[in-house]
């Protein structure tokens, strides 16, 4: 994604949730150093999230204090999600939008998408841990992250074509970029439920682990992600994301202009002419 397009995502201004904005939400948030843990924590309802999930992780996304280089997210209890609460969809749930006013959808669907694509931002690796049921807009929040671990026990299924709906939170793009636009099209045209090995095979989770061992697996990688140069982190996560979108003579040039970064960063004022 373009850096544009990342800045256009992010809400202004925001403030950071608190404590009972977090939990009203459904979320957990914690902060060690340069890892930050966001949890979605409402296990009784397989951490079904609401539209007021969504902004809250905006806003968590746009309030992560600086010294953040990996955000991971994880999902308490035995599912990762159930995606949408279903009960948004009846009793015009929090301020449900049915479409009629196509400029109000746009806006409120667009709102909404913001608790996804500040996943994308350079300035920290985002990782999803996941287990159980990965479904529909927990699919997608899986999708937004750069890095997915899966349990053995994971099983994905993209859900809103069988409920009605178009998946809209911003997951067909990974998915497209990920699988194909055949295999994507079959997985959410059937809306089958795909397990972890063959999620493993089809790239939709980097590594599979026990499901015991997912935090340990999740620990390691972190530890691994902090392990390389901070700058050069970010400016190599902003140059692949770039890669698919850019022709090779735009993606060289991209190469050439963050590698001039990171010299000057490294070696600035060094060399004697
Ligand atoms: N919204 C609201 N409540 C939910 C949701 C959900 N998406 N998913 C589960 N729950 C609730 C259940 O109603 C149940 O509540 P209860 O204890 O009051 O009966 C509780 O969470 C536990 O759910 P179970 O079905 O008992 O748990 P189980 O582990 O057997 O099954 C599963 C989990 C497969 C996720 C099942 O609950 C399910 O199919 N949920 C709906 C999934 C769905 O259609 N999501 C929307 C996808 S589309 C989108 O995200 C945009």
């Amino acid at each position: 994604m373009a850096d544009a397009e990342i800045t256009q995502a992010r809400p202004e201004p925001a403030s950071a949730p608190t404590a009972d904005e977090l939990a009203a939400a459904g979320l957990r948030l914690e902060v060690d150093g340069a890892v930050a843990t966001v949890t979605l924590d409402r296990p009784e309802r397989r951490n079904a999230m609401t539209f007021t999930t969504w902004r809250t992780l905006a806003r968590v996304g746009a309030t992560l204090p600086e010294q953040i280089r990996v955000v991971v997210l994880r999902g308490e209890g035995p599912s990762f999600s159930a995606g949408i609460d279903l009960g948004m969809f009846s009793g015009g749930g929090e301020g449900f939008s049915d479409g009629a006013d196509a400029e109000a959808t746009d806006a409120f669907i667009a709102d909404l998408q913001r608790g996804y694509t500040w996943l994308r931002d350079p300035r920290f690796v985002t990782v999803a841990a996941v287990q159980g049921h990965v479904i529909g807009g927990g699919f997608q929040l899986a999708l937004a992250c750069d890095i997915r671990i899966a349990a053995d026990d994971a099983r994905f299924c993209m859900k809103e074509p069988a409920l009605g709906l178009v998946p809209d939170l911003t997951g067909t793009k990974p998915l497209v970029e990920i699988v194909g636009v055949n295999r994507a099209l079959e997985l959410c045209l059937t809306a089958r439920t795909v397990g972890a090995e063959e999620a493993a095979r089809l790239g939709i989770a980097e590594t599979v682990v026990p499901r015991e061992g997912l935090d340990a697996a999740v620990g390691e990688l972190v530890a691994a992600l902090l392990a390389v140069n901070p700058g050069a982190a970010v400016a190599t996560k902003r140059l692949l994301w770039e890669a698919s979108e850019n022709t090779l003579e735009q993606q060289c040039a991209a190469e050439r202009r963050e590698q001039i970064g990171r010299l000057r960063e490294m070696f600035g004022g060094q060399k004697q002419s």
